[in-house]
């Protein structure tokens, strides 16, 4: 096991403000996202809007990623790639996974959006994600195992017969992009490191609705999609564990997500 950082007092504030234009451009981008327009349309507006606050999209070049933010849609898990050819459709589920770094520091966040009219299964999959991601949070406290709180998700998901993408896992966050350490959404009881104040990292549970395997697209190297070709849903937030609690950094407050 490596080191975890303990960030200080201007880390925190910088990763903070980054978080926040992070959750400002999901907010943002929830008024274009509708059908008839193309991934690489939002990645574009995206773009300008984090570079027009002063700030760069970490996904660009990141490993070679070609584009500003992760669009994924339907049986895509994650790292989906902003394309001409992908327009949204009555029916579509898509995340939307942003990553800024403003004056080097990192916010990290993901939503869910739906065009039109979707299936019962995709609704309810979505607002389950999106409760197990909070069950996560709620585990956010010093002196408590990372494993618990992909424990509470797993223990979750399981009741309500989904299951949880293990190849894919939250990270520490804030003067890199993914630091230490991992943060497993599926996991045994109080296994793993303790978390302390000024810890930062990411909690990201991808749930889906058939099995939980993940199959990287052999052709741009990224997309990861069900192997069962079912439908996958992922929420999102960069996390800060208090004295007694938790701060969601990239909280913006409600906004509209359904189109
Ligand atoms: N934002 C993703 C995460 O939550 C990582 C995307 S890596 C990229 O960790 F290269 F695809 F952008
Ligand atoms: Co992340
Ligand atoms: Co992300």
């Amino acid at each position: 096991m490596g080191k975890i950082i303990i960030k200080n007092q201007e880390q925190i504030e910088g990763i903070r403000k980054s978080s926040q234009l992070a959750g400002n451009t999901l907010k943002y981008i929830s008024e274009h996202v509708k059908a008839g327009v193309s991934t690489a349309y939002l990645d574009k507006l995206i773009d300008e809007y984090i570079r027009d606050n002063g700030a760069i999209p970490a996904p660009l070049n990141y490993h070679g990623f070609p584009k500003s933010c992760c669009i994924s849609l339907n049986d895509v898990i994650c790292h989906g790639i902003p394309d001409e050819k992908t327009i949204l459709k009555d029916g579509d589920i898509l995340n939307v996974d942003v990553t800024t770094i403003l004056d080097g520091y990192y916010g990290d966040t993901s939503t869910m959006f739906t065009i039109g009219d979707i299936s019962e299964e995709a609704d309810r999959l979505i607002e389950d994600t999106e409760h197990a991601l909070y069950l996560g949070i709620e585990e956010v406290k010093p002196g408590n195992y990372f494993g618990n709180i992909g424990f509470a998700i797993n223990r979750f998901a399981k009741a309500k017969k989904y299951s949880v993408v293990y190849q894919f896992c939250g990270h520490g966050i804030g003067l890199e992009f993914h630091e230490e350490p991992q943060v497993e959404h599926a996991a045994p009881r109080n296994s793993g490191d303790l978390m302390k104040a000024g810890m930062i990292f990411t909690i990201e549970p991808m749930i889906n609705i058939g099995k939980a395997k993940a199959i990287i697209d052999e052709k741009d190297g990224w997309t990861a999609r069900t192997a069962d070709q079912k439908l996958s849903a992922q929420f999102e937030h960069t996390i800060l564990v208090t004295n007694d609690g938790y701060e969601i950094l990239t909280d913006v407050g409600e906004y509209n997500i359904f189109k």
